[in-house]
């Protein structure tokens, strides 16, 4: 019986192995199989994907021809003189960036760069056109200058959309030489063939896309073109000449600056509003930017030699204080001659400078006493600025 048993048990295990022999080889069998195929996919697919990678190139190299040839066109159209090429006079530059200063209106927006310290502006930048990572390594300087737009001249329209009847003049009246004359490229005045300025500022602080800028001569609205470094190894020329009539500057500081009594209640009333959008700390900081202001005087010419409330005119925006010619010209025509000769005595005019929306009334006497005397909202105070002094606090000193 065990005997059997176990003869028989070796037949069953012969069999068992025999057969499980013939599965593996015929699994092996299939598994080659299998593999060959994958194989003859895979190589397709290496087929299919390197001529894939040719055309790419191909197409690629032919693109990058494309824009060579484009480029070499595009500056061969640039470089040939005007009267061949009638279409292509003008270069696609577009603002990055718009300055969100205290200064309202043209009036009181100092003629030059860091002549009011206290002067703040945020240069907003248009994050659709450049990234914050574009501001980086700024703020590790101390200044910058910033290119920018004129875009409050009163003669843009005519010397955009009628440049060749703009009778642009070759020569402008300047303030410091009580109106006379100098050709436009020997002064800075705004009204030029291309109407771009250029300044210095102090960089205070860089946030995100927003620069907190100081000493600023910008008017609020102002179009921002660019922005570079000041490199005082090399911008700063230590033995320049200027000519002797910049030399003369007593003709623009006025005697002193007072406020009246009612002065001080005026702004507090104001500044409940004003606060949450001013880049000023208290009344008292906003007071020390109207004393810095009206430590100059800000008056145009035409002001300073026949007194007259520019403020009471309809044009007010256009006309607020330009000392260069084209504004004075426009002061001849649209004032009331009558009114002007009513009004000679000048402790008698009230001037009117705008500071973030704030209406900042003041009178100068005979002897060139600036007394400031009350502050009340700006009826057409446009000012929504998000960037307050909140914003800025920790990064001012
Ligand atoms: C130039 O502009 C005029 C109209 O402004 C147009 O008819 C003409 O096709 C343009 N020429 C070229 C070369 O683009
Ligand atoms: C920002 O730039 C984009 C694209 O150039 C433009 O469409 C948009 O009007 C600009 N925004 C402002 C606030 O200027
Ligand atoms: C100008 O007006 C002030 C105050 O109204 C007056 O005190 C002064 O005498 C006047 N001066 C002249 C020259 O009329
Ligand atoms: C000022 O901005 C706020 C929110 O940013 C907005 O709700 C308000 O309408 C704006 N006011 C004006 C006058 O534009």
């Amino acid at each position: 019986m065990s005997g059997s048993s176990s003869i028989s048990e070796a037949r069953w295990l012969a069999v068992t192995i025999t057969l499980t022999t013939l599965s593996a080889i015929t699994i092996s069998v299939a598994a080659a199989y299998i593999f060959k195929r994958k194989c003859n996919a895979l190589k397709s697919k290496i087929t299919e994907l390197e001529s894939s990678l040719n055309s790419c190139s191909d197409k690629c190299a032919s693109e990058r021809q494309g824009r060579i040839r484009a480029q070499q066109l595009l500056r061969k159209q640039l470089t040939q003189p005007k009267s061949q090429n009638p279409n292509l006079t003008c270069y696609p530059m577009i603002p990055i960036g718009t300055v969100h200063s205290c200064f309202s209106t043209r009036y009181g927006t100092p003629r030059q760069p860091l002549l009011v310290p206290l002067a703040r502006a945020c240069l907003v930048f248009n994050t659709s056109r450049v990234p914050p990572a574009s501001l980086e390594g700024l703020a590790d300087y101390s200044h910058c200058w910033i290119i920018y737009v004129f875009h409050l001249n009163t003669d843009l329209e005519k010397l955009w959309k009628h440049p060749s009847q703009s009778g642009f003049k070759a020569k402008v009246r300047v303030p410091r030489l009580k109106g006379g004359r100098k050709g436009v490229f020997g002064t800075r005045s705004p009204h030029r063939p291309c109407p771009i300025g250029l300044t210095v500022a102090k960089v205070e602080a860089v946030q995100g896309n927003v620069i907190l800028l100081s000493g600023v001569d910008l008017v609020d609205g102002t179009p921002v073109l660019d922005v570079k470094p000041y490199l005082p190894y090399c911008d700063s020329i230590q033995d320049a000449a200027v000519p002797n009539w910049l030399m003369e500057d007593n003709l623009f500081t006025v005697a002193s600056v007072s406020f009246s009594e009612g002065f001080t209640s005026s702004l507090e009333n104001c500044w409940i509003m004003a606060e949450k959008k001013s880049l000023y700390a208290s009344p008292g900081e906003f007071q020390s930017l109207v004393t810095q202001v009206l430590a100059w005087d800000i008056r145009s010419l035409s002001q300073r030699n026949r007194p007259h409330d520019v403020f009471m005119k309809k044009e007010k925006d256009q006309l607020l204080g330009d000392t260069y010619d084209v504004d004075e010209h426009l002061d001849e025509t649209t004032f009331d001659h009558k009114r002007e000769q009513d009004s000679l005595n000048s402790t008698e005019v009230i001037y009117h400078l705008i500071l973030e929306g704030l209406d900042v009334s003041y009178r100068i006497d005979q002897d060139g006493n600036v007394i400031v005397e009350k502050v009340s909202t700006f009826a057409d105070n446009k000012l929504n600025s998000s960037y307050n002094y909140l914003t800025w606090k920790d990064k001012l000193r």
